[in-house]
């Protein structure tokens, strides 16, 4: 099934022909974006999956199992889309990929859990938030980060700037204990 959240990713690559589809699970983000006739390469720790993929006979992609944490090189003129996972591992996705990407790629970003520590690994791998988006998909929210690598980066503190939007009270709440806890 496409949900709101999935559609909503894939709408955002709209501007690139090439992506990666990065723990890429069922592969559900990727297929939306080989029917608009975009090259994709799906990449996925776990071989099962990955093999499952392989045996759909897919066109126009490259289906690899590995970590993300693995990954040597990106193609310029890309978007990267890392999504459902925990902020650990999209901290340290972006650790490891920022010096591996240039100012033509964008890397669109979603985890779960503490959004603490993904904004803080945004500052320090130098990134700049050039969009950002909370959803609600069937009772659940997602924060969207929009990366680029800009000559021009400052440190932005900020949480996700559509907080303070009412429909979004309950989880600013629950995100502002998770802070809480963390501190004390
Ligand atoms: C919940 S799914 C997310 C699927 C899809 N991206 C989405 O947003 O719906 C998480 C996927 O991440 C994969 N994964 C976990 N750690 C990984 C890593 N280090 N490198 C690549 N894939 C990983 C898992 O195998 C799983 O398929």
């Amino acid at each position: 099934m496409k949900t709101k959240r999935i559609e909503f990713l894939a709408s955002l690559c709209s501007d690139y022909t090439t992506v990666y589809d990065l723990c890429c699970d069922h592969g559900k983000i990727g297929k939306i974006l080989l029917n608009q006739k975009k090259y994709v390469h799906f990449i996925d720790i776990n071989k099962e999956i990955i093999d499952k993929l392989k045996d759909q006979n897919l066109d126009n992609c490259s289906i690899k199992a590995m970590s993300i944490l693995d990954i040597r090189s990106i193609e310029q003129n890309a978007a990267l889309i890392v999504a459902g996972i925990g902020s650990k591992l999209a901290s340290d996705f972006l650790a490891h990929i920022t010096a591996k990407i240039d100012h033509t790629n964008t890397i669109i970003i979603s985890s779960q859990g503490s959004m603490n520590l993904l904004l803080d690994s945004i500052n320090k791998n130098k990134f700049t938030r050039v969009d950002e988006y909370i959803i609600e998909d069937r009772g659940r929210f997602y924060e969207i980060y929009i990366l680029k690598k800009l000559q021009d980066f400052t440190v932005n503190r900020m949480m996700n700037k559509h907080l303070d939007d009412p429909k979004f009270k309950s989880y600013k709440d629950k995100q502002i204990k998770h802070l809480k806890n963390k501190e004390e």
